[in-house]
């Protein structure tokens, strides 16, 4: 078994404004290297917001958290965010007015990594279009794109910088049957060959079906089915 890659115990949520209401109730969840996990559930449930608190975008109001072993503080969430962790949203975040390279090479650039041709991220920029099948867009503008080359360079962004735990928020909300499917064999494949742990939100429960577990969250709390 690959090691610990996410580590959540006893995680709880409330939202006091508009209305007291209780999200998440405490919620524990173990991934590791080369696992993925889907979770469903009903709308307003909570999904999002334990994504976002999981990959440390906001805060839970108690439990612990640890991300490769590393216990999350307000110290270091800024490293353990740059440095383990890739997000995929449903709606791309994409900079259109720059082309697909150049986004895929973003995070590098905040990172301050060197981006030149025959540099370490502009190499691993190129293997990541080759392997999100965009090699031959990639200087198109990403307005130009089609929804399914979107949310690919989305992909190829989120894993040049090699992170550790990608989460996924609906990466294919906006996409049709087959193009979806796409989407999610490209992230399943690469957790799985490259050891990194996959936390997927979805609706679609054939999607789910490909991930090594799946969780519902209801009620404030996640039930294996
Ligand atoms: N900042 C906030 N303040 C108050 N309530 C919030 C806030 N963010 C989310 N909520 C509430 O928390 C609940 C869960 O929201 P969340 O977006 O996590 O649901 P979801 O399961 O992702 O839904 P969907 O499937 O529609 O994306 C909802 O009732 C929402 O209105
Ligand atoms: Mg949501």
């Amino acid at each position: 078994m690959n090691s610990v890659i996410i580590e959540a115990k006893k995680i709880v949520k409330k939202f006091t404004r508009p209305l007291d209401v209780e999200v998440l109730s405490g919620v524990d969840l173990t991934v590791h290297g080369g696992e993925s996990v889907a979770i469903m559930g009903r709308s307003g449930e909570g999904k999002s917001t334990l994504l976002q608190i999981l990959g440390t975008l906001e805060e839970s109001d108690s439990g612990d958290l640890s991300i490769a072993g590393i216990p999350v503080t307000p110290a270091n969430t800024t490293t353990i965010r740059r440095n383990r962790l890739a997000f995929v949203f449903q709606s791309y975040h994409l900079l259109e007015d720059y082309t697909v390279l150049e986004n895929v090479l973003m995070p590098a650039k905040i990172a301050r990594l060197p981006t030149h041709e025959g540099s370490e991220s502009h190499k691993r920029a190129l293997e990541l279009l080759e392997m999100t099948g965009l090699t031959h867009r990639a200087n198109f503008h990403t307005k130009l794109l089609s929804g399914g080359e979107k949310q690919r360079t989305a992909i190829a962004r989120a894993l040049c910088n090699d992170p550790d735990l990608i989460l996924a928020d609906e990466p294919s909300g906006n996409l049709d049957e087959e193009t979806a499917a796409i989407i999610h064999d490209l992230l399943l494949t690469f957790a799985k060959n490259k050891g990194k742990a996959l936390i997927l939100v979805t609706h679609h429960l054939p999607l789910a079906e490909m991930c090594d577990r799946k969780f519902n969250l209801h009620s404030g709390l996640l039930h294996q089915f």
